[in-house]
């Protein structure tokens, strides 16, 4: 008797699934949200400003018919990641695909950055995930079913000057998505990452604004050009889906080729 294999589209369908996307406002976590959306999920989308989350949350609905909703929450921060949680029960319900997307970026060669600078972006980038895998990571291995996925960085595995911070925060990311993996396997609950490149947002504008800095980026790139916003749509359709059943501790490089080198 042959097997019964699931069709190879059925199996990156998202229908009846839900997700949260922290710092969705904007960005790629806006994009990956609207992926998700598309493919059957619906969606909770947050960020700290309560307005940009619920405006997002509105436009998203209305693209693309799916269930969105928007609240507010610091991910930085033991409370803000508590009223996260609870605004996300109260408004959306249970979470069975998490992205840990929310990020920040401040960039300056080491002497002339402060304890602030440091704490903000390993509290931000690092501790976010943990505090937020936390929170929702229990209760979707109480359930038998869940997805994890966080976003890394190419600076997670290649340096650039003045990226300290940054850098160490999102080698810290890979580590704690490999961990959380271990943690999680046998409860249905897979954990991976995204390592992007160079993608055209704000957390790049300064980049953007510079001519000389983004064609540098440019010629280091195998593809010759940044990223497009939907071009990280793909991985995380196939790290939220069954698609990626067997798949776990991994990370993904959507970064043009740059690591490749
Ligand atoms: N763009 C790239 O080239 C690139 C490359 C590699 C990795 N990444 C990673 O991809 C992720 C998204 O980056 P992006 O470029 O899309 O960034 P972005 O455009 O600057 O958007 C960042 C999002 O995170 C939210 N946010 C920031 N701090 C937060 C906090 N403490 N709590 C909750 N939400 C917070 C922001 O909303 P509020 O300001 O309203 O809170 C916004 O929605 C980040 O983890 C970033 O490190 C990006």
């Amino acid at each position: 008797m042959t097997e019964r294999r699931p069709h190879a589209l059925d199996l990156f369908r998202l229908d009846g699934r839900s997700a949260l996307v922290t710092g969705a406002s904007r960005g790629l976590g806006l994009v990956m949200a609207e992926a998700l959306a598309e493919v059957g999920a619906s969606v909770c989308i947050s960020s700290r400003s309560p307005d940009a989350a619920s405006e997002a949350a509105r436009a998203l609905a209305a693209a693309t018919g799916a269930r969105v909703v928007g609240v507010a929450g610091d991910v930085s921060t033991p409370d803000g990641v508590e009223r996260l949680a609870r605004h996300t029960a109260e408004t959306f319900g249970t979470v069975d695909i998490l992205v840990n997307n929310a990020g920040v970026n401040i960039r300056g060669n080491i002497g002339d950055l402060s304890d602030a600078d440091w704490d903000t972006v390993l509290d931000t980038n690092l501790k976010g995930p943990f505090l937020v895998a936390r929170a929702f990571g229990p209760a979707m291995c109480a359930r038998g079913w869940g997805r994890v996925i966080n976003l890394s960085s190419m600076l997670a595995t290649i340096a650039l000057p003045g990226r300290a911070p940054y850098a160490s925060s999102k080698a810290g990311v890979t580590a704690l998505t490999r961990v959380l993996a271990l943690e999680w396997a046998s409860a249905g609950v897979t954990v991976n990452a995204i390592c992007p490149g160079p993608f055209g947002t704000d957390m790049n504008r300064q980049l953007l604004q510079d001519p000389e800095k983004y064609h540098a980026f440019v010629q280091k790139l195998p593809v010759g050009r940044w990223g497009e916003l939907h071009e990280i749509k793909g991985i995380a359709v196939f790290l939220a889906s069954e698609a990626s059943s067997y798949v776990t501790g991994a990370s993904f490089a959507i970064d043009g080729g740059w690591t490749a080198q």
